[in-house]
């Protein structure tokens, strides 16, 4: 065939946000804004990595709650099932069994040097096994969908270059090239500031603003942001305060320049800057945004339709890597996964 009749195999992207908390302005504009504007570009997966959120958040009621919420978010935010897949991580139960063979290939000291690993320990998260193999768990998730791309916030980066690595020692020690080593992408917004000052993250409730909060609770959270006490005309540095840089996450250009100089200049306040955030987040969340989210609520068996529908055609992809891997370790693949396989299409 010649060569410009051939068409080019499609990107494929994963990514997975965990529902042990509402989701909250980092979470969407350092992954969430990008997963779904990459639905129209390549084949997307994405999940609710509710098995990682076991590490922090042990309540069944809540983990269940979390996980309705965040997919309900995703849909209300724009994604498309008909174009990009959007399953509970536990529906593919195959990603631990994935897990287990990566593990056995990674060394300890690969794991030792996570940062992500050792930051929950210094914020008082009880050092378990599963939070020492978090970074194998989330290996599994990438590497069983054979994706490409990753799109996350600037925190999972390092997780990305041990799955490449993990990918690498399997097909080293197995000679044979199951996996190949997928990329990290980043959003324009890579780490988004919290209202306490550090990386706005669920682990710290004071810290995030919600996507979908209540609108007086939002209110509260921006008048509360703790700013210095320079008096409305006294000259400030947008570029180290809060309230503009999120704000600056949703203006458009000429209204970011417009605060930023008026900061600089002396003359705005740090209460009016708050207002004009917060009728921001109205304006970028509210409206119809929030009714489809509304609508979630009334509906839940349609979010719970969409889950399990993608579940079914994630797990096909699923089945047939783990059947690449029964083959390069010589484990014999059993007949109740062929019979998975038999059952129904990927998407490609
Ligand atoms: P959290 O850190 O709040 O628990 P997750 O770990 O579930 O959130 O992250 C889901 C996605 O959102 C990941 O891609 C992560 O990198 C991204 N993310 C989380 N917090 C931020 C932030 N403050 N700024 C940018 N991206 C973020
Ligand atoms: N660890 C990610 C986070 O906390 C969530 C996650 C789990 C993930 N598995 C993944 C992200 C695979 C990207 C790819 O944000």
């Amino acid at each position: 065939m010649p060569e410009n009749t051939q068409t080019k195999p499609k990107v494929r992207y994963l990514s997975g946000v965990q529902p042990s908390g509402r989701l909250h302005l980092g979470n969407y504009f350092g992954a969430i804004q990008n997963h779904i504007q990459l639905q129209e570009k390549g084949e997307c997966y994405y999940f609710v990595a509710n098995y990682h959120s076991l590490t922090t958040l042990q309540d069944a009621a809540e983990l269940r709650k979390y996980t309705f919420m965040a997919a309900a978010d995703y849909l209300a935010l724009g994604l498309d099932p008909q174009k990009a897949l959007l399953f509970r991580q536990s529906d593919i139960p195959e990603v631990t069994e994935l897990a287990w063979f990566l593990s056995t290939v990674t060394g300890m000291g690969l794991l030792e040097r996570a940062h992500s690993y050792k930051d929950k320990i210094a914020k008082g998260v009880a050092s378990s096994v599963g939070l020492f193999f978090y970074p194998v768990l989330m290996a599994a998730d990438i590497l069983l969908y054979q994706s490409d791309k990753v799109p996350v916030g600037q925190d999972q980066i390092q997780h990305i270059e041990m799955c490449r690595d993990m990918a690498g020692y399997f097909n080293h020690t197995f000679k044979k090239e199951v996996f190949k080593q997928p990329e990290g992408v980043l959003s324009e917004a890579p780490k988004v500031i919290g209202l306490t000052g550090g990386k706005m993250s669920k682990s710290d409730e004071a810290s995030v603003i919600p996507i979908f909060g209540d609108p007086s609770e939002i209110k509260k959270k921006v008048m509360g942001i703790v700013t210095d006490s320079k008096g409305v005309a006294e000259p400030k540095d947008p570029e180290t305060n809060t309230i503009y840089l999120l704000y600056k996450l949703m203006a458009s250009p000429g209204e970011t320049v417009e605060m930023a100089e008026a900061f600089r200049k002396g003359g705005m306040g740090y209460g009016d800057a708050k207002k004009r955030l917060v009728l921001k987040l109205e304006e970028v969340f509210g409206g119809e945004v929030l009714e489809r989210r509304k609508k979630m609520d009334e509906k839940p068996a349609l979010v719970e339709d969409v889950l399990e529908t993608c579940a079914r055609k994630a797990r096909v992809t699923a089945a047939k890597t783990l059947e690449q891997v029964y083959e390069a370790v010589g484990i014999p693949s059993s007949k109740v996964k062929k019979a998975i396989l038999e059952s129904g299409q990927d998407r490609g």
